[in-house]
């Protein structure tokens, strides 16, 4: 008993050092951050990876190094005594009177308290930072400039990184973590790839992410899509197609959704390629009944069977990259390329689709070579509608600073969107008429399977008309009497 007091008594002594008080500093400081975390960390919901390795790696070091530097220094302290001879004979008793203990006892107070008010802060903001679409999209600028811009004019743009990339529970938390150092370093070394490829092999399955939000089993109604195209002619003459998609879901298995992930549907299919894009072999299986579809002489890898779950054709949900021809419609339709300028849709995209040195150079050169179009081509225009010029202009730009991205390989068409089978061949993976089953069934390539093609590319169509989407079309020329009447009033 006797020894343990002297031997404390020698440690208060000696811990009077500098070293051994920045360990102090580094234990409280690890310690207070540790339980500030301690709420996030419990809950085991979504956390950057990066917040992983901050709580999981860093702070554990911190808190060991801090414990190594009190004993160094307490080693340190008795060396440099002991060699000038400073050991005092008797060390101080333990109690209130003894200034070493006084001093050591304040100094862990004072360093608790302002660890706690700066840690907490910290804390505090650290966490709600990590967590934010701007951590994820921003801080290796580079390497997500093309997700993080794409993000942020999508559907889900308050959604966050994290609600789709990680989502909630303990062991995709852990898989992220290390996907998320891996990540780390591949961006500190630079050798990640250009660009990222598509599809991410260790992202949660979508149903457990996407349902969260969303719960297709409850669609089950059709959806009435409409299509504008502007042409290349002078007038960018504006035509619709107009489907009406059989979305479909709830529990008799009926449509789009209900087809593929209906109650008791399950589709396997096997890529052979690395995009999935080409898919000799499908299985299917619905009401306890499971056929297989497979294309002729395919070659099956059994390792490499996957579950088709939302991502399968919502491969984009987020990260929406346009071709030009597309880009431009959906800005026409909204006005911010003016379609009375004639010719804007042909010389938008005839402008986009060509090469620049860079984004820096891109966003002199294209509003520059849309102005000069106008400029020499239809100067009275120009002249009358200078703004609107100037405005389409810069939206071009926009469009291609939107979609294009030297600096990470992503140009026109990089990442396909597999909704559809227009821009890319999306459905049609499968449903080709080719995958046939042993007694000859095949995946219908049927168009009112999937949708009834209602208008195919007409002006000013009945049926929007009907519906109130669209203007009639103006009345058969009968201009002169027209003018003859209003003079008449
Ligand atoms: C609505 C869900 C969702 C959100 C929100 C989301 N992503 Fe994605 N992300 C996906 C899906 C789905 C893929 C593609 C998966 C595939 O093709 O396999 C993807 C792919 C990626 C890729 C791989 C390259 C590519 O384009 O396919 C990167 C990098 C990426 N996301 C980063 C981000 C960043 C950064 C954010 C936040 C700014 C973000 N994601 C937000 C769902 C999401
Ligand atoms: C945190 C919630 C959340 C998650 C997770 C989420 N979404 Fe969404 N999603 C939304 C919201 C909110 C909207 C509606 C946006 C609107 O209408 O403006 C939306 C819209 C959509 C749309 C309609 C887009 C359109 O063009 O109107 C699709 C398709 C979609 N989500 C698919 C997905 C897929 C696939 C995933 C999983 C990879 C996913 N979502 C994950 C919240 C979420
Ligand atoms: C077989 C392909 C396919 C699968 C699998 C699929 N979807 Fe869809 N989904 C579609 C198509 C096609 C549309 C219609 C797109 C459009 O309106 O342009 C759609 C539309 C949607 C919409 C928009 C509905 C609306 O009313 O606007 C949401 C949300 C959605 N899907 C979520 C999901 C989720 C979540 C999953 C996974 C559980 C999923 N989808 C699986 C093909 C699919
Ligand atoms: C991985 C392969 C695969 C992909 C990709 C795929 N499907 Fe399917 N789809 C199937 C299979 C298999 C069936 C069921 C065939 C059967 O009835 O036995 C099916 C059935 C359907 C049906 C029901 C057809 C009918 O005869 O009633 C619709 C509608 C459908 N799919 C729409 C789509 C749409 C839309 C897409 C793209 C967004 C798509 N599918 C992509 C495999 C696929
Ligand atoms: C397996 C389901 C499926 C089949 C079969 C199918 N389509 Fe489609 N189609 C789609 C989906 C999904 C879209 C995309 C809707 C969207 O853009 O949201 C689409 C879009 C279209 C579009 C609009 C293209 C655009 O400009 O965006 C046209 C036109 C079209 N389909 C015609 C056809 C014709 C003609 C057939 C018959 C040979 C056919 N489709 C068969 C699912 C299908």
């Amino acid at each position: 008993m006797t020894n343990m007091r002297d031997w404390l008594k020698s440690v208060v002594y000696l811990s009077n050092n500098y070293i051994s008080l920045i360990g102090v500093i580094l234990v409280t400081a690890a310690t207070v951050l540790w339980m500030g975390f301690l709420p996030i960390t419990m809950r085991g919901g979504t956390m950057h990876p990066y917040f992983g390795i901050a709580v999981f790696l860093l702070l554990p070091g911190v808190f060991i190094l801090g414990l190594l530097l009190i004993p160094i220094g307490i080693w340190w302290n008795r060396r440099t005594r002991r060699a000038k001879g400073l050991m005092p004979a008797e060390f101080p008793q333990l109690d209130a009177k003894n200034p070493e203990l006084r001093r050591l006892v304040a100094f862990i107070g004072v360093t608790s308290v302002l660890n706690v008010i700066l840690a907490s802060q910290f804390a505090y903001s650290a966490v709600n930072y990590m967590d934010s679409v701007s951590f994820c999209g921003q801080t290796c600028h580079t390497v997500m400039q093309p997700e993080f811009t794409a993000h942020q004019r999508s559907p889900h743009s308050r959604v966050e990184c994290v609600s789709c990339h990680i989502g909630p529970g303990a062991s995709w938390f852990v898989k992220s973590k290390l996907s998320g150092a891996g990540q780390l370093f591949a961006v500190m070394f630079n050798t990640y790839p250009r660009p990222i490829p598509q599809p991410v092999r260790n992202l949660r399955p979508a149903r457990e992410t996407c349902e969260t939000c969303h719960w297709p089993q409850k669609f089950d109604e059709d959806r009435l899509r409409d299509i504008p195209t502007f042409g290349d002619d002078e007038q960018n003459t504006e035509t619709h197609t107009v489907l009406m998609l059989h979305l479909g879901g709830g529990a008799n298995r009926v449509g789009i959704h209900g087809r593929h992930l209906g109650q008791g549907v399950v589709v396997r299919y096997y890529a052979s390629d690395d995009k999935r894009e080409t898919i000799p072999w499908v299985e299917y299986t619905a009401g306890g009944k499971t056929s297989i579809y497979a294309a002729k002489d395919a070659k099956l890898d059994p390792a490499k069977i996957r579950v088709m779950d939302c991502i399968d054709c919502h491969n984009r949900p987020t990260h929406i990259y346009d071709l030009p021809e597309r880009a431009m419609d959906k800005a026409m339709v909204a006005g911010d390329v003016s379609p009375a300028l004639p010719f804007a849709k042909k010389q938008g995209v005839t402008i986009l689709k060509q090469t620049f040195a860079g984004r820096d150079e891109a966003t002199v050169q294209i509003p520059k070579a849309f102005e000069d179009y106008y400029k020499t081509n239809f100067p009275t225009v120009y002249a009358q509608h200078a703004d609107d010029v100037k405005r389409s202009a810069n939206t071009v730009r926009d469009i291609y600073l939107g979609n294009v991205f030297p600096a990470m390989n992503v140009t026109w068409g990089t990442y396909n969107n597999n909704l559809g089978h227009t821009d890319s061949i999306g459905c049609f993976r499968c449903h080709d008429e080719s995958h046939n089953t042993a007694d000859g069934k095949s995946i219908t390539q049927d168009c009112s399977a999937c949708h009834n093609l209602l208008v195919n590319g007409e002006k000013s169509p009945k049926i929007l008309v009907d519906l109130g989407l669209e203007q009639a079309p103006p009345e058969p020329k009968k201009p002169e009497p027209k003018k003859d009447e209003k003079k008449k009033k």
